[in-house]
Formats: C-alpha cells, sequence, structure tokens
C-alpha cells in the first residue's frame, strides 16, 4: 500500500484540491484508493459524501413561501444543517485504531473510499497530548494496518496546523506532496513546511528517510514573476520538482465543486491535461 501525504503549512495552496483530484484520478486509473482527511475543516469529506444540490432541493422546499422571517423555515433549516457528520470519524480512529474499519465509507466513485473528518478532530491533538501513558504517534499507521490489503493507495489532505496529527500521517512513510502557489510569500512556504519536516524527523526516530516533491501550483504563464519563481525553485530543488505544473484555471475547478466532481471530469480543460500529467508523473515514482 503506497501512500502519499499532501502537505503544507501555507494554507490555500490548494491541497484539498490535489488531494481529491489525485484520489479521484488514480480511482479512475483502476488503483483501490483511500482518502484520509486529515483536515478538520472536512473539506474532501464533504466534496465526496454530499449530495451536489443540497441548496437546490433547500430552495426548492421553501419555494411557496416569501422571503419574511418564518419559524417554520427556521426549524427547516436548522433540521438540514445541524445535522453533524453522524456515525465513525477519523477522530474516533486516533481513539481506537481498530475503528477504522466502521469509520471508512465508500464514494459514488467506482475504487475510492474516504475516511472522513469532521470538527471534532480539531480536539484532537489536544487530546492525543494528554494520554502521556500510551504512544500518540502511530495511531493512524496502526489504523493502515487493518486495512492494509484493501487498498493500493491512500492519499491523505492534511491541514497546514502544525500537529500531532501530522506526526501521525509522516509516521505512514507517505511520499510527501509539497503544493506551492505563485503568492508572495510561496518561498517562504517552502522553508517552512521543510523546516517542519526536519524538526519532526529529529523528534521522532520513526520519521527516518521522507522523500517529498515540490508541486508548483496555480501557475499563470503570462505573469513574468510566475516564471521567475518557478526558475528559482527548480533551481534550488533540482529534481524533488515535479515536471509537472499545475496552471490556474478558475472555471473547470468551480465547475467540478459545484457538480460534485473533480477537474479530470471536466472535458477540455487545460488543467484536466495537467493533472494527467501528474497523475502519470506519480505513477512513476511511487
Ligand atoms: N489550479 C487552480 N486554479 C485555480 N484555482 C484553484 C486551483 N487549485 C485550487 N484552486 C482554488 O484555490 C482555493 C484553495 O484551494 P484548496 O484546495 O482548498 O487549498 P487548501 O486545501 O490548501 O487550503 C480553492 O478555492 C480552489 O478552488
Ligand atoms: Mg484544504
Amino acid at each position: 500500500m503506497k501512500k502519499i501525504m499532501v502537505y503544507s503549512i501555507k494554507g490555500g495552496t490548494g491541497k484539498t484540491t490535489q488531494a481529491k483530484t489525485l484520489s479521484k484520478g488514480f480511482a479512475m486509473r483502476g488503483k483501490r484508493v483511500l482518502e484520509i482527511d486529515l483536515d478538520p475543516q472536512g473539506n474532501s469529506t464533504k466534496s465526496f459524501t454530499q449530495v451536489p444540490n443540497d441548496i437546490k432541493r433547500l430552495t426548492e422546499a421553501i419555494s411557496e413561501l416569501n422571503s419574511a422571517y418564518s419559524k417554520e423555515k427556521e426549524l427547516l433549516f436548522i433540521k438540514q444543517y445541524s445535522k453533524q457528520q453522524t456515525g465513525v470519524c477519523l477522530s474516533d480512529v486516533f481513539d481506537d485504531p481498530k475503528k477504522i474499519i466502521e469509520a471508512i465509507r465508500s464514494t459514488r466513485f467506482n475504487h475510492l473510499d474516504v475516511l472522513p473528518s469532521n470538527l471534532e478532530l480539531s480536539q484532537t491533538d489536544t487530546k492525543l497530548r494528554l494520554e502521556t501513558m500510551k504512544r500518540q504517534e502511530n495511531r493512524l499507521r496502526k489504523a493502515l494496518n487493518h486495512v492494509r490489503d484493501c487498498y493500493d493507495l491512500v492519499v491523505m489532505d492534511c491541514s497546514p496546523a502544525k500537529s500531532l496529527l501530522t506526526v501521525n500521517a509522516l509516521m505512514t512513510e507517505p511520499l510527501v506532496l509539497i503544493p506551492v502557489d505563485f503568492s508572495d510569500d510561496s518561498l517562504q512556504g517552502i522553508a517552512l513546511t521543510l523546516q517542519e519536516i526536519n524538526a519532526l524527523r529529529e523528534e521522532y526516530d520513526e520519521i527516518a528517510d521522507i522523500d517529498y516533491r515540490i508541486l508548483l501550483t496555480m501557475k499563470n504563464s503570462r505573469m513574468r514573476s510566475h516564471q521567475n519563481t518557478e526558475s528559482l525553485v527548480r533551481a534550488f530543488f533540482g529534481e524533488k520538482v515535479l515536471n509537472t505544473t499545475i496552471r490556474f484555471q478558475e472555471s473547470p475547478i468551480n465547475e467540478a465543486n459545484e457538480k460534485g466532481l473533480t477537474v479530470l471530469d471536466i472535458k477540455k480543460s487545460n488543467i484536466a491535461e495537467d493533472y494527467e500529467m501528474l497523475l502519470s508523473e506519480l505513477e512513476e515514482i511511487l
């Protein structure tokens, strides 16, 4: 079972977009894929498990009512949106690794399952830190042992926060994919992410030799500064930088998000071509 961990301490670098596109893409290529949502915001979870058109259905349900406030509409709204993600989630797996079997959910896509998270996962780091009598950093590795024959690939979507969740993910010995965008602090983002990985490697003996690749993403090739940044990153990091660069293209991304799909399903977009290249490149490395 191979593992990819999409990680950067910088927010908004497209981690979730990459994790879910790679998960779906490898599943389309016949691999049995498990995506683990390690971000308490649960964006990957929502995009794979929520029924699209939720808002449309709710709007239809109130179509006879006017725009004035009513208790009836308030109750309808609360009923619809207060529903917690029921069932077992990733936070329960950190309490008891065996629970992974109950927590995994299938998606509407072939070969693709998700280990979902919700906001409760934001408590997990603190909870783990208080459990000083038991080892806290190998829970995810233990959990994955229970399903190691069920999947060819695990893709982990991480939050930018420094936490024991990151340590747990690194302990599974993944290939770390560090997405880098072209904003002003993108180079600092690489430096701090690598510094964090190196610090964890020193702190935890088991995080031996973690391999990583840098993925340049959201590039606008008409921008001179983007080209300069790309040259600089390639000059510093050589073969650690993937050949594929993902272009900035908003409309297919938005269309995919609205339909609960990925850009790979939006035909004739440049960005789908980029992702197909990325999938092939990663297939060679894994
Ligand atoms: N290649 C791209 N081109 C244009 N917009 C993108 C691209 N990749 C991601 N985005 C958008 O950038 C925003 C941040 O992406 P997201 O995947 O949520 O990042 P993160 O998980 O790192 O916070 C989202 O609105 C997403 O739709
Ligand atoms: Mg995210």
